[in-house]
């Protein structure tokens, strides 16, 4: 189980990192801002793709690995390919194998298409819930869960991604003829950011209804100790948030501290964020008792 969690745990980030770096670029930065930044987020979107692929031909071996209880089935073509044609989990990783690795091709060959490069990272990011416990149950309740789940993964990935780029803007703040534009970038980051955060909890909120039909307190199982760390990390997280939008960022103009509390605050949500996403990576893997 922990190979499987870690190999979880990157595949999350990667297909975050590239959903949430493109989606800002191609939303929210002007024309030259965008220019600007394109070389380090290219870079960080090309290393995502590739992880992302590896990572979800890792993920397959372990579950063939867990599937037959044996270790050498993890590379055992016959296993493997039983697993991908018989099971519910292997139809939907056809289809993931496909899209990661086309989304390989974009970032190394349409480095600059990033409305296909969201796409296709999008597609990826929100095809997770077609497995998991989102794939638990049949029928409507199944669509309106796997729904659910796909708004879960996106929002997680336009916020936790997109701090990436954020970071970026406050990096070239100082140089006057990108200050305008990474400013605006960032209000509409931040802007766009509440509605993006709201869906999150409320789709997480959803999500505790449907995985475990109960609220998960007291944490008396393994299952809700982790998913209330994650809830209280989340929790941070939105401190921060709402701290840098109405409280530093009004004085970016007046002076470089603020400008150093924006930095320290965001590269904290980053890491808060990463720490939740190590959480589920292994509680999803639970009983959700
Ligand atoms: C920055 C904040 C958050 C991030 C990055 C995040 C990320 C994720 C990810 C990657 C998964 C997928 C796990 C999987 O498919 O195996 C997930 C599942 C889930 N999240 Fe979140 N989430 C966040 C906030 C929240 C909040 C605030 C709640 C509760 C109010 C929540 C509740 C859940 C639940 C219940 C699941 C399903 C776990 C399962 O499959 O058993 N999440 N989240």
């Amino acid at each position: 189980m922990t190979a499987l969690a870690l190999c979880r745990f990157a595949h999350f980030m990667a297909t975050m990192m590239a959903f949430g770096v493109s989606a800002y670029l191609w939303l929210y930065a002007p024309d030259m801002l965008r220019h600007a930044l394109s070389p380090p987020a290219r870079r960080l979107v090309a290393a995502s793709s590739l992880i992302a692929l590896l990572t979800a031909v890792v993920w397959l071996a372990l579950e063939a690995a867990s599937m037959a209880d044996d270790w050498s089935a993890a590379t055992d073509p016959g296993v493997v390919a039983a697993v991908l044609t018989d099971t519910s989990f292997g139809r939907a990783w056809i289809a993931r194998l496909g899209l990661a690795t086309a989304l390989v091709v974009a970032a190394f060959a349409r480095r600059d298409d990033w409305p296909m490069i969201v796409i296709l990272s999008a597609l990826l990011l929100a095809s997770l819930a077609l497995v998991g416990h989102a794939a638990m149950q049949a029928g409507v309740e199944g669509v309106l869960h796997r729904a659910n789940h796909a708004v879960h993964l996106l929002t997680a990935g336009a916020w936790l991604g997109g701090l990436v780029p954020f970071l970026f803007c406050l990096a070239v703040y100082a140089d006057y003829t990108l200050r305008r534009d990474a400013l605006t970038a960032m209000m509409s980051f931040s802007f766009f950011g509440q509605f993006v955060v709201a869906a999150l909890v409320l789709t997480g909120i959803v999500n505790i209804a449907l995985v475990s039909g109960h609220a998960p307190f007291p944490p008396a199982t393994p299952y809700r100790e982790l998913l209330d760390a994650k809830i209280v990390l989340a929790a941070g997280m939105i401190v921060l948030a709402v701290f840098n939008r109405f409280v530093v960022a009004p004085r970016l103009a007046t002076g470089k501290r603020a400008l150093a509390v924006l930095r320290a605050t965001s590269l904290l949500e980053v890491g808060l964020g990463t720490i939740v996403v190590a959480l589920v990576s292994v509680f999803a893997l639970l009983d959700p008792a």
